[in-house]
């Protein structure tokens, strides 16, 4: 009698526990205790010295929440201290966090599980600064956690990177690609070559809507210089931003398709030398980098040594993708290339290209990541493939031992329709709502355990040309990328859509009280 009854209230409590906790990402294992906690004296934040700007940050936030803390660090019953242990049985990135009557207490084997154990804090604070009595103990899934986006076709204030960067560290994401050139537009400042900033950084119109017919010539355009970009100076700010919330920041200096921009600034890297222009709609272009011509790559490296002034990070994103080889096949410096290199056809040129940008930067101590494409005419020997046309290409990478991000278009691009209201504004294709983002499976059933160790995460991605401000960028990324931090960071095991939407209810709250403009369609699933 006495164990059922035990069965029984142990039941309760669980219920309890999910009643009241609600964090996004579910963290691996909650134990609640009985009674809540109320911040409402001045708190003191205790930390290691190692820790203190995590310390200083979570102060902060406290702070934006309306609580006190404390001028003078004393311990006592709102002490909230944060420890670097070298408890071996925390994984990287993970943390134990404690709260009881007599203040909360945080451990964790590395500052980044620390900043995690703050964030979880931050979500657990009701608007009336209380806490449930927890015992949480938490780590990641996946240690390559993932939010592109794309300033190429539209870009945004540089305030707005820095949120969507914070917003993304509150639901533990820990790599923002950046993806700085496009056809549309190139958005990094590079000094050696001012005008791919002064001419590429700009182009004449942007569409307004789609193309009814196979050719460009159907779209409508609004008729509207646009441009902009991003100087050295903005992106430092905004690398050191995220790095003191644990993002790294990873740039994409596509190559060497979606080049148009580039080659309207310096048409001398072209096959055919223009003119070109920096193309007005989304698309695939013929124009790209020619392979042959070794002017090419002494601009690449050029660039990419400024690139890697201001991206500390191991990771360099090349591009790869998308890149058409007609100019390749009528140009004679291309041809050349080939014959002297005796390489096969032009996807070998193609290889060859990625390959010595990669020995380029290994040089130098990074590492590349590149869409799929880079498979076509032979992987390069350290390259991370991004698999973006569905999963193939990673499947196909994983099992050469390549590492691999997941990025299959239909379950994580943002870009991507979330409703089929004929109201929803205009998007790139396809219909991918909360649901479908929140199934997805990073591993795929073809890898064996041991292939499936190459997968090293996956990514939700951010195609702009639709995306004009930053209120329709938060629009379509949120809550689709709530969903997604779930399958980044949760076990796999206690993935349930039913819960997610339960515990939604509560993040919608938190995502508005940061501002964030996030669409509401999962309302009519909640219950
Ligand atoms: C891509 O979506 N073109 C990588
Ligand atoms: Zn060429």
């Amino acid at each position: 009698m006495k164990k059922i009854f035990s069965i029984v209230l142990f039941g309760v409590m669980c219920l309890h526990a999910e009643a009241q906790v609600t964090i996004i990402p579910k963290p691996v294992s909650v134990e609640i205790g009985k009674g809540i906690k109320r911040w409402d004296s001045p708190v003191s934040v205790i930390a290691d010295k190692s820790i203190q700007d995590v310390a200083d940050l979570f102060s902060a936030s406290l702070k934006a929440k309306g609580i006190s803390i404390a001028e003078k660090i004393s311990k006592g019953k709102n002490t909230i201290t944060l420890k670097i242990s070298s408890d071996k049985s925390i994984p990287d990135e993970g943390y134990k966090l404690s709260i009881s009557n007599s203040g909360a207490e945080i451990t964790a084997s590395s500052p980044a599980g620390i900043f995690y154990a703050t964030q979880s804090f931050l979500q657990l604070l009701t608007s009336t600064n209380e806490t449930p009595l927890v015992k949480i103990n938490d780590y990641p899934r996946f240690a390559y956690r993932g939010l592109h986006l794309d300033v190429g076709r539209h870009m945004y204030p540089v305030e707005f990177i820095k949120k969507y960067i914070d917003v993304m560290a509150y639901h533990k994401f820990n790599r923002f690609h950046w993806h700085l050139t496009e056809d549309q537009g190139w958005r990094i400042e590079i000094k050696k070559y001012p005008r791919l900033t002064s001419v590429g950084g700009f182009r004449k119109e942007s569409p307004v809507g789609r193309a009814t017919t196979k050719t460009r010539a159907s779209v409508v355009y609004d008729g509207k210089p646009y441009g902009g970009f991003y100087t050295q100076k903005v992106i430092k700010e905004v690398v050191a931003f995220a790095k003191a919330r644990h993002v790294t920041v990873i740039p994409e200096i596509e190559m060497p398709g979606h080049a148009q921009a580039a080659l309207a600034a310096y048409p001398n890297l072209g096959c055919t030398e223009g003119p070109y222009e920096t193309a007005t709609t989304w698309g695939v272009f013929q124009d790209v980098f020619c392979a042959g011509k070794e002017e090419t790559f002494t601009f690449m490296q050029d660039v990419l040594d400024e690139v890697l002034a201001l991206f500390p990070g191991e990771y360099i994103h090349i591009g790869g993708d998308e890149c058409p080889k007609t100019r390749w096949e009528a140009c004679p410096h291309c041809q050349k290339r080939i014959a002297d290199e005796k390489l096969k056809d032009e996807h070998e040129l193609q290889s060859y290209f990625i390959n010595r940008i990669e020995k380029y930067l290994n040089s130098k101590g990074r590492q590349i990541i590149g869409w799929d494409e880079i498979l076509e005419g032979g992987l390069a020997p350290n390259a991370t493939v991004m698999s973006w046309r569905g999963e193939e290409g990673g499947i196909a990478a994983a099992k050469q031992k390549h590492n691999v991000i997941m990025t299959p278009g239909k379950w994580v691009y943002l870009d991507y329709y979330q409703d089929t209201a004929k109201t929803e504004p205009i998007a790139i294709i396809g219909y991918t709502p909360v649901s479908k983002v929140y199934s997805y499976e990073p591993i795929p059933p073809q890898l064996s355990a041991e292939e499936a160790k190459y997968v090293i995460g996956s990514q939700c991605n951010v195609w702009s040309e639709y995306m004009k401000t930053p209120e329709h960028v938060e629009y379509m990324v949120y809550p689709r990328a709530s969903a997604m931090s779930e399958v980044l960071w949760s076990p796999k095991e206690s993935r349930n859509y039913d819960d997610f939407l339960e515990r939604m209810k509560a993040h919608g709250g938190r995502l508005k009280a940061m501002n964030v403009n996030y669409a509401k369609h999962i309302e009519r699933e909640q219950k």
